[in-house]
């Protein structure tokens, strides 16, 4: 998988996002049928031109439990009917446990029958993927999770690295909403090592062994927020960075890890 995806929750301009993100080097794209621009994600990688064999194209899916079959077919829209997701995420764990179970085997189905290339989860606590593991059921190759320096997700890391589960982190920039971050821990490192708080923050996520989700809209910020590479964040600035950490109070968004 590649080690950044573009976001394109709230992407306004996605599908000349998607073709500028391709253009400068991006080749994943993080989509969701709640986003509405799953089209435009389709119309994005056409303009570019890109070979789509060369893409890897993740889609969550939030009303995975009452429409799952709905949810596979509208899938396949965007890019061609003949295409496929390489990665399909149930997008949150509501539902309850039994329709969760309901909706990851129909995943599974999915990626049997060829619909979808792998399987994964977003929002799961480690509580919600044990019950994947008691049922005696393949674990999912990813668990996307609002991750950065303020809200690190300790335990659901932790745990899936134990099971060999790779974390996407989503939010990586905390949307620009630095108001958790009191003493501008984030700004002052930046500017030590001369690097923008985006490449910051989606460095920070990298040295991690997280795949980051930046979104952004300006093609300028899209292709500098993926210079990240050929440059590290020292020991001590990553400290100071890890030292941010609020566990749930850090998060910005919904983070619906703990649903029953
Ligand atoms: N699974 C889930 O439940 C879930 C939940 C939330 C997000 N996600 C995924 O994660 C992706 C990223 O998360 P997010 O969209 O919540 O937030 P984000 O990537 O942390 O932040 C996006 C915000 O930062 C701004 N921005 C980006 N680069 C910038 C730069 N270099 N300088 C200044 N501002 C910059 C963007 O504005 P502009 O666009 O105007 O540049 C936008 O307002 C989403 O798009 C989605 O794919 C998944």
């Amino acid at each position: 998988m590649p080690t950044i995806g573009l976001g394109v929750y709230q992407n306004i301009q996605c599908a000349q996002a998607v073709t500028a993100a391709l253009k400068h080097g991006y080749t994943h794209v993080d989509s969701a049928r709640l986003y509405k621009n799953e089209t435009q994600v389709g119309v994005g990688i056409k303009a570019a031109g890109a070979d789509r064999s060369k893409l890897f194209i993740s889609k969550s899916f939030v009303d995975s439990l009452q429409n799952l079959k709905y949810g596979l077919e509208g899938t396949r829209e965007p890019l061609g009917s003949s295409d496929y997701y390489d990665l399909y995420l149930l997008h949150s764990p509501h539902g309850g446990k039994e329709l969760r179970l309901k909706a990851y085997r129909g995943l599974l189905e999915a990626k049997k029958k060829g619909l979808v290339r792998t399987v994964g989860v977003s929002n799961y606590g480690p509580k919600h993927i044990e019950e994947i593991r008691e049922a005696g059921l393949e674990l999912p190759a990813v668990n996307q999770v609002e991750l950065h320096p303020l809200d690190q997700q300790k335990p659901i890391a932790e745990y899936c690295k134990k099971h060999n589960i790779l974390v996407q982190a989503y939010t990586p920039l905390l949307r620009f909403n630095f108001s958790g971050d009191k003493d501008g821990v984030i700004q002052s490192v930046a500017d030590k090592i001369q690097k923008s708080v985006a490449q910051v923050l989606v460095r920070w996520s990298l040295q991690h062994g997280f795949v980051p989700l930046p979104k952004s809209e300006h093609e300028e910020r899209i292709k500098a927020n993926a210079q990240v590479y050929g440059w590290a964040i020292p020991a001590e600035e990553m400290a100071r960075l890890d030292a941010l950490d609020k566990g749930d109070d850090g998060a910005v968004t919904w983070n619906p890890i703990h649903m029953d």
